[in-house]
């Protein structure tokens, strides 16, 4: 054995050398992924909406805005497509500040009658009643609900239903009436609106087929 070199593998300094390596090129790689995060989840502004520019989470204006969900030929997936067409909510058009506000009164009504314990948003909550993520986009809205519920409008069709859910039972289940006011109700469509202008990659997945199957009478909610 005498004068015979030890093998790199049994070196102690080699392995605490590699250690060290690792580490230290794991932190850049995660400070460099928390940044590119923060950059890809930061709210759009106004000003970026009029000039077309893509944000994956666009300014609460947005709901001025028609939004459509179309399917992506080169990313695979299903994609919002905001305006250039405008549709402001509630036949009104919104300043930044005014959106921001009516999104927030959303916000913190989904949050005290919480939505999540029965519904999914964004990927968090139960799978007790309908993804609300796109609800916002779902046909029935406009083919349906206006004539059940006397209204005109989908926006007003949505409120009436988010008053007296339990007057208007579209589904297997049915939601409670959870005491929300008209402004509240006003809110949440902001909110739910704002939400299906949100890019999620395509989730929840194949929204689109799953509403065509349940309209055709499919195995959803049975
Ligand atoms: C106790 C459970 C429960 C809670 C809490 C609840 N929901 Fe529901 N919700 C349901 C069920 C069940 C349905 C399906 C029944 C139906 O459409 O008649 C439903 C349906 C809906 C729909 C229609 C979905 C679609 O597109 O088909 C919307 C929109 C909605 N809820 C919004 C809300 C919002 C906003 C809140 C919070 C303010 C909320 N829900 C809280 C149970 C709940």
């Amino acid at each position: 054995m005498a004068g015979k070199k030890a093998s790199v593998w049994t070196s102690i300094s080699f392995w605490r050398r590699s250690a060290a390596w690792v580490t230290g090129l794991a932190t850049i790689l995660l400070i460099w992924l928390t940044f590119d995060t923060m950059a890809q989840i930061r709210m759009g502004t106004d000003q970026e909406l009029k000039e077309g520019i893509k944000r994956r989470i666009p300014a609460p204006t947005v709901i001025n805005y028609k939004i459509d969900y179309k399917y992506d030929e080169k990313r695979g997936l299903e994609a919002p497509v905001i305006g250039p067409e405008k549709q402001p909510l509630f036949g009104k058009e919104l300043s930044p500040k005014e959106a921001a506000a009516l999104l927030h009164l959303g916000k913190l009504t989904s949050q005290s009658k919480n939505c999540m314990d029965c519904h999914t948003l964004l990927g968090n909550g139960g799978y007790y009643a309908p993804d609300l993520t796109k609800a916002w986009l779902d046909p029935m809205w406009e083919q349906t609900m206006p004539a059940m519920t006397g209204k005109k409008t989908k926006e007003e069709a949505m409120v009436a239903f988010l008053m007296h859910p339990d007057k208007y039972p579209t589904h297997a289940r049915m939601m409670p009436n959870l005491g929300i006011t008209e402004q509240e109700a006003k809110g949440l469509v902001a909110f739910l609106k704002h939400m299906s202008s949100i890019d999620t990659n395509g989730y929840p997945r194949g929204f689109s087929k799953t509403i065509k199957e349940f309209q055709t009478g499919g195995t959803y909610a049975k």
